[in-house]
């Protein structure tokens, strides 16, 4: 049995600030109990947008790295990927004037409109719909079961960037754009953490998210992948196991599905 509070969710993270291209930047920390990186975007633009909010613990040193790029007033968009704490424990960012909840419609219809407390008020989208944020488009890819039921992804279409949540994730601490591969790490953490139930869909949308020829990956664990190293990361999807066995966030169960 274990018993948790939520107050111990990480606060005593380390966080850092890089922007990675043209108005978007990384808030970035390393968790250390679970040995990755948890990894905000911003998109600093005419309506400046969050994606992901970090859990609730790490909420003031996210927010003060948020507010080193833009005042809180002026956040408009809080993106969630799907419903997960890291993605989107934060939810101070929406006391901010002008926020509004980015999310999928599985999300609203799964999570949103029937959970008490939950705040109400948010905008969803279904598939390859597109939400104008200043000069920037960005357009969202439902990626069911690609880890939950109700995950979707982001494509920033002027500057082909790709924010795929836990999709490409790898282990560790490292630049914020990486150059080394690191795809075989990313396969045996995904091994290792059990977070996809058969490589199925995951591989269908891996496929569609390669046909967008993106030129960054931002990925919410470990570094942003360019699109010179991007391959390797697909190929190693396609090609090789990856899915719940018996293994969960490291720990064996004590049966074997397989
Ligand atoms: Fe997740
Ligand atoms: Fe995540």
């Amino acid at each position: 049995m274990s018993i948790s509070k939520t107050t111990l969710s990480p606060k005593d993270v380390d966080i850092s600030i890089s922007e990675i291209s043209d108005g978007i930047y990384r808030i970035c920390g390393l968790v250390d109990m679970y040995g990755i990186t948890f990894n905000q975007f911003l998109i600093n633009d005419e309506s400046p947008t969050l994606i992901h909010t970090g859990p609730m613990g790490m909420y003031p040193k996210i927010e003060e790295k948020v507010k080193e790029v833009i005042p809180l007033d002026k956040l408009e968009y809080v993106a969630f990927l799907h419903f997960e704490s890291d993605e989107w424990g934060g939810m101070e960012f929406l006391k901010s004037p002008k926020a509004r909840l980015v999310c999928s419609d599985l999300s609203s219809k799964l999570n949103l409109t029937g959970w008490y407390n939950m705040p109400v008020d948010h905008i969803s989208f279904w598939d390859n719909e597109v939400l104008k944020i200043g000069k920037k488009l960005i357009r969202f890819i439902m990626t069911p079961h690609v880890h939950h039921w109700d995950s979707m992804m982001i494509f920033e279409e002027n500057t082909k960037s790709l924010f795929t949540s836990d999709l490409f994730m790898q282990p560790g601490f490292n630049k914020p754009v990486l150059s080394d591969d690191l795809s075989e790490a990313m396969i045996g953490l995904y091994r290792a953490v059990g977070i996809f139930a058969s490589e199925n869909p995951v591989r269908e949308r891996t496929r569609r998210l390669a046909g967008l020829h993106p030129k960054m990956v931002f990925p919410m664990h470990g570094s942003c992948i360019d699109s010179s190293m991007f391959g390797k990361y697909t190929d190693a999807i396609l090609k090789n196991d990856f899915a719940y066995t018996n293994m969960l966030l490291g720990r064996k169960m004590e049966y074997d599905v397989t």
